[in-house]
């Protein structure tokens, strides 16, 4: 008995110091995957909702987009970690991640007593994008502009906005955005208290091979030069580092194969992620 009071004692200061600031969390991976997983993913946004957070959803939709292009016989490949998306793949893309992955989303929160409303980065221009620097990916595009009001408005009213990033383009298009850069972009513009990554993996490994807990976003640049933080996990620490330069507090990089990952990271002392914090 005496356990469980002490866990509940140490969610306090965190309740009592986030109540009221938003979370912008990627969702992703094996927690989008797993029926166990994702239910216990929208129980806990919907209890980081009722203690009074603000939590913003941004998903990605990869492996259940790349099932339905190969049902459709639509071949596709990647250019660093990009998919090339032409007209007609972009179509799925929009199909599946607005569509049914988004639904699905707000359904779970629905139904763990959360109220959440599903948006494509389109729904209100919410997202604006340009194309990428490399145009050989196609129609995968980089955000110019987030529509921050139409979250903030929704937050406001007791809503939790689950956001597809699909973006239109100023030259007529629709763009897709990777979901991670999205979120770390959305986290940003709203100056988010927190931004939280889920990922497949434990978090950030140091060279002794075991996580390391905390990092300032120095020791993480260089962390990246010494070829410590290699390969996939490059781009969600840019992620975190360009949230921290645009303002947001803290960035975290969480397993999500972890039941519960985000509520054991947010309302205990040592949390079971990374946790990334600005220099001074
Ligand atoms: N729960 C606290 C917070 O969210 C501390 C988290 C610490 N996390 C870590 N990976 N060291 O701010």
């Amino acid at each position: 008995m005496s356990e469980k009071i002490e866990t509940l004692l140490e969610a306090l200061p965190y309740i009592k110091k986030f109540a009221g600031s938003i979370f912008v969390i990627k969702y992703g991976g094996a927690a989008m995957e797993e029926a166990h997983l994702k239910k216990e993913f929208a129980k806990d946004v919907a209890l980081l909702k009722y203690v009074g957070i603000n939590p913003v959803i941004v998903h990605g939709g990869g492996p259940m987009i790349g099932r339905l292009l190969k049902d459709l016989n639509i071949p596709t490949r990647f250019i660093d970690g990009l998919r090339v998306t032409d007209e007609k793949t972009l179509e799925v893309v929009e199909m599946v991640l607005a569509g049914l992955v988004n639904k699905e989303i707000v359904k779970n929160i629905n139904d763990m007593g959360g109220r959440a409303i599903g948006l494509s980065g389109k729904d209100g221009r919410l997202l604006t994008a340009k194309q990428v620097e490399n145009k050989e990916v196609g129609l995968v595009g980089d955000i110019t502009g987030v529509n921050v009001d139409i979250i903030k408005d929704i937050s406001k009213h007791g809503y939790i906005p689950v956001i597809a990033p699909i973006a239109d383009g100023s030259d007529g298009k629709s763009y897709n955005i990777n979901a991670d850069t999205a979120a770390g972009n959305i986290a940003q513009a709203l100056s988010a208290e927190k931004f939280i990554l889920l990922t497949d993996v434990e978090g950030v490994i140091g060279s002794d091979g075991k996580l390391i807990s905390m990092l300032r976003k120095r020791e993480i640049e260089e962390l990246v030069e010494q070829k410590i933080v290699t390969g996939g996990m490059i781009p969600k620490v840019s992620c975190c580092i360009d949230a921290l330069k645009g303002g947001v507090q803290e960035a975290h990089i969480v397993d999500g194969r972890v039941p519960h990952a985000i509520l054991l990271e947010v309302f205990t002392d040592s949390g079971i992620g990374t946790e990334i914090i600005g220099d001074e």
